[in-house]
C-alpha cells in the first residue's frame, strides 16, 4: 500500500502527535511493545510518542552493537532519564561483529545488520518482554530509497513485501512513515525533546558499519569511531545537515618517521540538505579542512591520507555504503 506523505508545510506537529499517540494506543491495546532507541532524532521521537501512548508498557532498549559513536550508549541513557524514560542497555556487540565477519558487499552488510537486529536481537527482546509489537522510526525517505532499489535501509519491510509477523514473529508500528527528516525534527521538538536531540544530525541504522568500506571489523570500526569524534568536535558549529568520516578499504603509500607506511585513508563528507533526498557538499573553509586533516593524521593511528568529498547526491549518496 502506498504511504501518503505529510509534507512539512502540511504538518501540524501537535495534531500529528495526538493522532499517533491514539493510533499506538489502539493498536497495542493493553499489551506491551518494545522499541530500540539509537539516539537519533527518529528513534528518539518514536520513543517519546510510544511512552506518551503506553507509559511503562513500552520497553525501550539501547542496543550496544559495537558500532556506535564514542560514549553514545551512556549519554543517551542519561539524557532519556531526564525525560523520565528508562532505557535498558542491551549488549549485542558479539552478535553484530560475528554477523559482519567476512562481508564486504554493501547490500549484504546492510542485510546482515537488518537480520541481526530484527531476527536475533528484537526477536529475543520481544520474547523476553512478552511484547507483540516493535515501534520503530522508519521515515518516508528510508522507504523511498529502499523501494527504488538505491539502498536497503535497515528498517523497511512491508513495502518490500516482507511481513514482519511471518519473518520475525512480531508486528511493526511506524509512526513516522508519512514524514521526512525536517518534519521529524518539528515533532521531536513538539514532543518535548531537548534541542540537542531534535536538531541532532542523522545517524544511520547500520551505524559505523556504514562508514567502513569493506569488512567492518572491530579494529576498523574503532578507527572510524576515532575519526568521527574528531570531525564531530571540529564541525560542531558548522550548520550542515550531516558530517561523517569514512574509512576506505584500499591503502595508499605514505611515510612516517622517515619510513614507508602503507596506510589507511579517511574520507570526510559534510552535507547540506533539507530532507536527505538530495544533498550538496558543504563549502567548508580551507582552514577547517586543514584542521580536520591535521588532527586526523596526528590522532588516528595508521592514517596517511585524508580527503574531502565534493560530489553531490545524486549521483553520490550521503553514506558511502
Ligand atoms: P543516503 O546514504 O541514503 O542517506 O543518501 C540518506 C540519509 O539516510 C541515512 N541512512 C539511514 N538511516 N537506516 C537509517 O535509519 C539506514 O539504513 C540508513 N542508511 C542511510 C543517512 O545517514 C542520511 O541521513
Amino acid at each position: 500500500m502506498k504511504t501518503t506523505e505529510i509534507t512539512v508545510q502540511e504538518l501540524n506537529a501537535q495534531e500529528f502527535i495526538k493522532t499517533k499517540v491514539e493510533e499506538i494506543s489502539s493498536m497495542v491495546g493493553d499489551g506491551i511493545a518494545i522499541n530500540a532507541l539509537s539516539g537519533g532524532v527518529d528513534s528518539a521521537a518514536v520513543t517519546m510518542l510510544g511512552h506518551k501512548a503506553l507509559g511503562k508498557r513500552l520497553k525501550t532498549y539501547f542496543v550496544e552493537n559495537g558500532l556506535m559513536r564514542k560514549d553514545e550508549p551512556q549519554k543517551i541513557v542519561e539524557l532519556f532519564k531526564k525525560q523520565g524514560v528508562e532505557v535498558i542497555l542491551f549488549d549485542a556487540k558479539e552478535e553484530f561483529f560475528s554477523a559482519l565477519k567476512g562481508i564486504i558487499d554493501p547490500e549484504q552488510k546492510r542485510e546482515a545488520i537488518t537480520q541481526t537486529f530484527y531476527k536475533n536481537i528484537f526477536g529475543k527482546l520481544v520474547k523476553e518482554s512478552g511484547a507483540k509489537y516493535l515501534l520503530q522510526g522508519t521515515i518516508l525517505t528510508d522507504v523511498d530509497e529502499t523501494v527504488a532499489g538505491i539502498k536497503r535501509q535497515h528498517n523497511v519491510f512491508e513495502q518490500l513485501g516482507i511481513d514482519p509477523q511471518e519473518a520475525f514473529g512480531y508486528k511493526i508500528i511506524e509512526p513516522l512513515v508519512q514524514i521526512r527528516k525536517d518534519s521529524v525534527r518539528k515533532v521531536a521538538e513538539a514532543v518535548g525533546l531537548p534541542v540537542s536531540i531534535y536538531n541532532r544530525m542523522p545517524f544511520p541504522g547500520p551505524a559505523l558499519s556504514a562508514r567502513v568500506i569493506g569488512e567492518a571489523t572491530p579494529e576498523k570500526v574503532e578507527l572510524v569511531r576515532q575519526a568521527t569524534t574528531i570531525i564531530e568536535k571540529i564541525l560542531a558549529d558548522v550548520k550542515a545537515f550531516q558530517y561523517m568520516a569514512i574509512l576506505h578499504n584500499d591503502r595508499v603509500t605514505g611515510m612516517r618517521d622517515g619510513k614507508r607506511d602503507f596506510g589507511q585513508q579517511i574520507e570526510i563528507r559534510c552535507w547540506d540538505s533539507v530532507d536527505a533526498r538530495t544533498a550538496t557538499p558543504t563549502k567548508l573553509p580551507y582552514d577547517t579542512l586543514m584542521e580536520l586533516s591535521n588532527c586526523i593524521l596526528a590522532e588516528v593511528p595508521g592514517v596517511v591520507s585524508v580527503t574531502y568529498n565534493i560530489a553531490a547526491k545524486p549521483p553520490s549518496t550521503m553514506e558511502a555504503i
